[in-house]
């Protein structure tokens, strides 16, 4: 087990859902959490919580990650672990009532979950690879991102998530291959339905349709339990690369 004992910590979209409860258990088990999010009033609502620090930034922009980056660190120190939460979920058909699908929007949701991931991920690694390893093997830090099982079973009107997320699960092996030699890994966790205000903000009987369809446990998953398997990427170092389903075997339905 990886000793988190002021061990800097940086969590992204951590004003909310997973991302909020994520820092929270990072915290419980003595790491000095960075809660980064766009909604700074949320972020220093969660950091309050845990004894972390907030800061606010769009994790789309490199100048705003990067000066969020800067002062977390100030705050901190480098951080070892990264958790990229930061998304947005608008639904909108490719060729709606009102006519095509807005394109403005398509680039913003791939802009926040695809662009913003990377974003996140370059710079937190390049800043990690100065760190002194930790481990025998030589382990300096992990980054773990946020994918979603529509990056393989998009619905209908999910177009531009499901692309957005296919890219962050396709961006995960080349990324763990080439910072490998730094002592980085990168891993992904595709979660199905997580009881978030993401989902809990949906109509009823679009949530109703949806956790009817997860085979077993027939029910939203908890934020807690993503929080779980985030803590077990950081202490398991064979696991590298790879995208882990967080779904109760869920496979989503056209609709
Ligand atoms: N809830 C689910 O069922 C579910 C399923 C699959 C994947 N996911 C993914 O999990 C991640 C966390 O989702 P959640 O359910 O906790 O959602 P949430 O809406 O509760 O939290 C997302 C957080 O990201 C922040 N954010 C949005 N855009 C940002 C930006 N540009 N820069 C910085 N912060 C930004 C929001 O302010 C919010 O605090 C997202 O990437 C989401 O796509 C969620």
């Amino acid at each position: 087990m990886m000793d988190l004992n002021d061990v800097a910590a940086l969590v992204t979209g951590g004003g909310s859902g997973m991302g909020a409860v994520t820092a929270r258990v990072l915290a419980e088990r003595g790491a000095r959490v960075v809660v980064l999010d766009v909604n700074l009033e949320n972020a220093q609502h969660t950091a309050e919580s845990i004894g972390g620090f907030a800061v606010s930034a769009d994790v789309s922009n490199g100048p705003s990650v990067e000066a969020a980056l800067q002062s977390a660190i100030d705050e901190v120190g480098v951080p070892r672990v990264v958790v990229s939460c930061a998304g947005i979920a608008p639904a909108s058909r490719i060729v709606g009532r009102d006519g095509p699908h807005d394109l403005d929007l398509y680039q913003q949701v791939i802009n926040v979950n695809l662009v913003g991931t990377f974003n996140v991920l370059r710079l937190a690694a390049a800043r990690m690879t100065g760190l002194d390893p930790v481990s025998d093997s030589g382990s300096r830090g992990v980054i773990v991102n946020t994918a979603s099982v529509a990056a393989y079973e998009g619905q209908i009107g999910q177009a531009a998530y499901s692309a957005s997320k296919g890219g962050v699960v396709a961006l995960t092996l080349p990324a763990a291959r080439e910072l490998a030699r730094f002592g980085i890994r990168v891993m992904t966790i595709a979660p199905g339905l997580i009881g978030t205000p993401m989902l809990l903000n949906m109509p009823d009987e679009v949530q109703q349709s949806l956790a009817g369809q997860v085979p077993f446990p027939q029910r939203f998953g908890e934020p807690q339990e993503y929080g779980q398997l985030v803590l077990h990427i950081v202490d398991n170092e064979m696991l590298n690369g790879e995208v882990i389903r967080l779904d109760g075997a869920i496979r989503l339905q056209p609709k």
